[in-house]
C-alpha cells in the first residue's frame, strides 16, 4: 500500500496533490488548445440527437451531485436546454416523470452506486437517452449506458472523493463546450473557456502550494463542534463540497449555506463562537458576497475568506484569508474547492483520524 502512496502519507493528500495531472488527463486528446476544437469520442455519435433533446437531467449521489451543481449555470448558458440536477435517492423516491426526448446524465465515479444505479434502469425503461460519466470502465453504469465519457482520473482510493469531483467537472464543462460548438454567437465565450482551462492545471499547483497556510488554518479549526462554509454563483457547489469533505473527514458538523439563504435562518447561527468560511472571490456576485459577509461581521462572526489572489481590498475585511488565484467565472469552482479539500484533510489529521476510510463510511454503495 505505501508504495502505491508514493511519497504521500495518504491516498487521499496523494489524490489531492494529483489534481493537476488529473485534470490534464480529463481532457487529454479531447481539447484541443490550437484549434480550440473539443470532441469527445464517446459522445460523438449523438450529439445531434441531444442538442434537440426536450431538457437534460444529471443523476448523482454524494460528491458526483455536487459536480452537476457546479456546472448547471454554465450547462444552461451553453446548451440553452432546461437542466435539472437530481439526487438519485430522491429521483427514486419520486419516480419523477422522464421521457423519451429526455436526454439524462448518471454521474458516478465507481459507476456502480446501487440508487444510481436504479435511476439509469428507470431512465431507461422511458426510453431516454442514457449518457453515463464515470472514472471506471466496464462499471455497471458505464455497461448500461448508450454513450458517455471516462474521467479516467486514475483510481481514486480515498473513501473522500477529490479528484473525481475536479475530473467529473471538467468533463461537464467539456459536453457544454461541444455542445455550442456551432454557435458563432458563443465563439468567444468558448474560446475564454478554453484558455482557462489550458492554464487550469498551473492555477491548482498555484492553490496546492498554499497548504501550509491552511495547515495553520486548520490549526484553529479542529476542535470546533461545527463549520459552516458559505458562498453563492457559480462556487455554490464549493461550499456544499467542502462541508461535505469536513463531515466526511473530520467527523466535525459543517453545513454549506447558499449566499442567498443567509437570512432566511442561517443567520441565527452566528456569533463570535461559530466558525464561518466565506467564499468571496470577484465574480458576478462579489457585491452580493461582500454583503453576506457584512452581515456575518455585523453579528460578531470572525469569517475566514477564500477571496481573489490580489484582493487586498476584500483582505482587509478580515484577520484570516485563503487567495485563490482568479479564472474565467464557471471555471473557478474548480479552484476554490481545494483548499477545502486540504483543510479537511489536515483537520482530521489533526484529531488523529483515518483520512483515508473515516468511520462509518464506504468508497460505493452496490445496495
Ligand atoms: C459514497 C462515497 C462518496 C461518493 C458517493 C457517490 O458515499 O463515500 O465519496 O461521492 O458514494 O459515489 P459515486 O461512485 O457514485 O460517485
Amino acid at each position: 500500500e505505501q508504495i502505491m502512496k508514493g511519497s504521500y502519507s495518504s491516498f487521499l493528500q496523494k489524490e489531492i496533490f494529483e489534481q493537476p495531472e488529473s485534470v490534464v488527463n480529463t481532457m487529454r486528446g479531447r481539447v484541443n488548445f490550437d484549434t480550440k476544437e473539443v470532441v469527445l469520442g464517446g459522445l460523438k455519435e449523438h450529439i445531434r440527437e441531444i442538442r434537440r433533446c426536450r431538457r437534460l437531467l444529471f443523476i448523482a449521489a454524494g460528491t458526483s451531485y455536487h459536480s452537476a451543481i457546479a456546472t448547471r449555470q454554465l450547462l444552461e448558458e451553453l446548451t440553452e436546454l432546461p437542466v435539472m440536477v437530481e439526487l438519485s435517492s430522491d429521483f427514486m423516491d419520486r419516480k419523477m416523470p422522464v421521457f423519451r426526448d429526455d436526454v439524462v446524465f448518471f454521474l458516478s465515479q465507481s459507476g456502480e452506486t446501487a440508487d444510481t444505479l436504479q435511476a439509469l434502469r428507470y431512465c431507461k425503461q422511458r426510453g431516454s437517452l442514457i449518457v453515463g460519466i464515470t472514472n471506471e470502465v466496464g462499471s455497471s453504469i458505464s455497461r448500461e449506458s448508450v454513450c458517455g465519457v471516462h474521467l479516467n482520473a486514475g483510481p481514486e482510493m480515498g473513501v473522500a472523493s477529490t479528484k473525481t469531483y475536479t475530473s467529473h467537472i471538467i468533463a461537464l464543462v467539456m459536453f457544454s463546450l461541444v455542445m455550442c460548438d456551432d454557435r458563432l454567437s458563443m465563439r468567444q465565450r468558448r474560446n475564454e473557456i478554453i484558455e482557462g482551462l489550458r492554464v487550469l492545471p498551473d492555477q491548482i499547483r498555484t492553490v496546492l502550494a498554499l497548504d501550509e497556510k491552511i495547515s495553520c488554518i486548520a490549526e484553529k479549526l479542529h476542535t470546533k463542534k461545527s463549520v459552516l462554509v458559505m458562498a453563492r454563483g457559480y462556487n455554490y457547489a464549493t461550499c456544499l463540497e467542502g462541508a461535505l469533505k469536513i463531515k466526511e473527514l473530520t467527523n466535525i458538523h459543517s453545513e454549506g449555506i447558499l449566499g442567498g439563504e443567509l437570512k432566511h435562518g442561517p443567520l441565527a447561527l452566528i456569533d463570535q463562537a461559530m466558525p464561518v468560511l466565506m467564499v468571496c472571490m470577484r465574480d458576478k456576485v462579489f457585491p452580493k458576497s461582500i454583503n453576506a459577509l457584512e452581515q456575518v461581521k455585523a453579528r460578531k462572526g470572525e469569517p475566514i475568506l477564500l477571496c481573489t489572489k490580489g484582493d487586498t481590498e476584500t483582505q482587509a475585511l478580515v484577520n484570516s484569508y485563503i487567495e485563490v488565484p482568479q479564472t474565467i467565472d464557471c471555471l473557478q469552482n474548480l479552484l476554490t474547492v481545494i483548499p477545502l479539500q486540504l483543510l479537511s484533510l489536515h483537520m482530521a489529521r489533526l484529531r488523529n483520524l483515518d483520512t483515508d476510510r473515516p468511520r462509518h463510511l464506504l468508497k460505493t454503495y452496490t445496495s
